[in-house]
């Protein structure tokens, strides 16, 4: 098969569409024929030698996937040649097809397309996994979103809507606030002209809000932990702003703050299993009522892998990036 080869660690150059051998499946395991595959943040850090794919992972780059099962393990039950899916993936998305294991696999929801379902596992999984299942974010609440308009930002504002809340979301320019807007977003914050901390307090009366899902880390650490409220839950699952800081840590007691953070791709495969068993029951009836629709951007044959990286590395997209072989 064909699949697009990290060559060396580097620029979106390195990237190569070569001929390599087909994956083989395990007995739990199903081989999709990849239709469409999305791009991540994380492909970038990968391609620039920055996050290795984690042991027994595939070499090649790409989170998620849709595709058509093709074979299925002899442990496999639920799917069957010829279903129409998509996947979670350790690795193994900017290729022909990808083994993966049957637990990880999703089916294609009736309201959207084979290709643009590949939008959903990587962050589906992740903002349910974070803001739901974690942070425990609930019908009635405040929910601050930073990078409203990237892939992750884009999916948590519709599921956000959906279940009730009301939400927050920053992004660097106008363009894009009217975009989340039209998503749903209530509170649109441009993070270059405006203080987010100060809009925060004046939208909730000085309160806060309950959860924010940050992508920053270090830069926004302290201006997060004072735009929570009492009991407020920060979930951190990206590191756009830097690993270290130093930080007043007295908010966390006065205002009873929890801190969390978790990377989706090194969990086990019982831990992802549950996470997309979860995402199953409670994102997928919102997609198919139409509430929680893809954001696509831009499409590229797999063999513009490099730019469609340098379209992400210019954060000039909105939601996702796909890449069809
Ligand atoms: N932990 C996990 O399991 C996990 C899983 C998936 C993704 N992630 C992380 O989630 C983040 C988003 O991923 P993605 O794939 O959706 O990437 P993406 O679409 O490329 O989005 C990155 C976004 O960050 C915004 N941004 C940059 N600087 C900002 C700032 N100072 N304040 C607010 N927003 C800012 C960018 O837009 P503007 O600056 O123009 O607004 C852009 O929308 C990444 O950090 C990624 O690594 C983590």
């Amino acid at each position: 098969m064909k699949a697009i080869v990290i060559t060396a660690a580097g620029g979106p150059e390195v990237l190569q569409l070569q001929e390599v051998e087909d994956p083989q499946i395990k007995d739990d395991e199903v081989l999709i024929r990849i239709a469409a595959t999305a791009l991540n943040r994380a492909d970038t850090l990968q391609r620039k030698g920055l996050y290795p794919p984690p042991k027994g992972a595939s070499p090649y780059p790409g989170l998620e996937c849709s595709g058509t099962v093709e074979a299925v393990g002899k442990n496999v039950s639920r799917w069957k040649m010829g279903d129409q899916v998509c996947a979670l993936l350790g690795g193994g998305g900017y290729a022909e097809k990808v083994a993966v294991p049957a637990a990880h696999v999703l089916p294609v929801p009736h309201a959207v397309s084979l290709k643009d379902a590949a939008a959903f596992p990587e962050v589906a999984c992740t903002v349910w996994s974070t803001v739901f299942m974690m942070s425990r974010l609930s019908k009635g609440e405040t929910f601050l979103v930073h990078g409203g308009s990237s892939g992750i930002g884009t999916f948590a504002i519709q599921i956000a809507k959906y279940h009730g809340v009301r939400v927050f979301v920053t992004a660097g320019s106008e363009e894009k606030l009217a975009f989340c807007k039209d998503l749903g977003a209530d509170v649109c914050i441009n993070y270059k002209t405006e203080d987010f901390v100060a809009r925060v307090k004046e939208e909730t009366g000085g309160q806060g809000v309950n959860v924010i899902l940050d992508c920053m880390g270090a830069s926004y650490y302290s201006r997060n932990l004072e735009s929570l409220s009492l009991d407020g839950r920060l979930f951190i699952i990206g590191f756009m702003g830097g690993t270290s800081t130093e930080v007043n840590l007295a908010p966390l007691l006065a205002k009873r703050l929890t801190v969390q953070g978790a990377g989706l791709r090194n969990r086990s495969p019982e831990n992802k299993a549950v996470i997309v068993s979860e995402v199953e029951k409670n994102v997928w009836a919102a997609i198919e009522a139409g509430k929680v629709k893809p954001v696509v951007y831009k499409s590229f044959p797999l063999s513009e892998a490099a730019e469609a990286h340098r379209l992400m590395e210019s954060s000039k997209h909105i939601g996702k990036i796909l890449l069809l072989p």
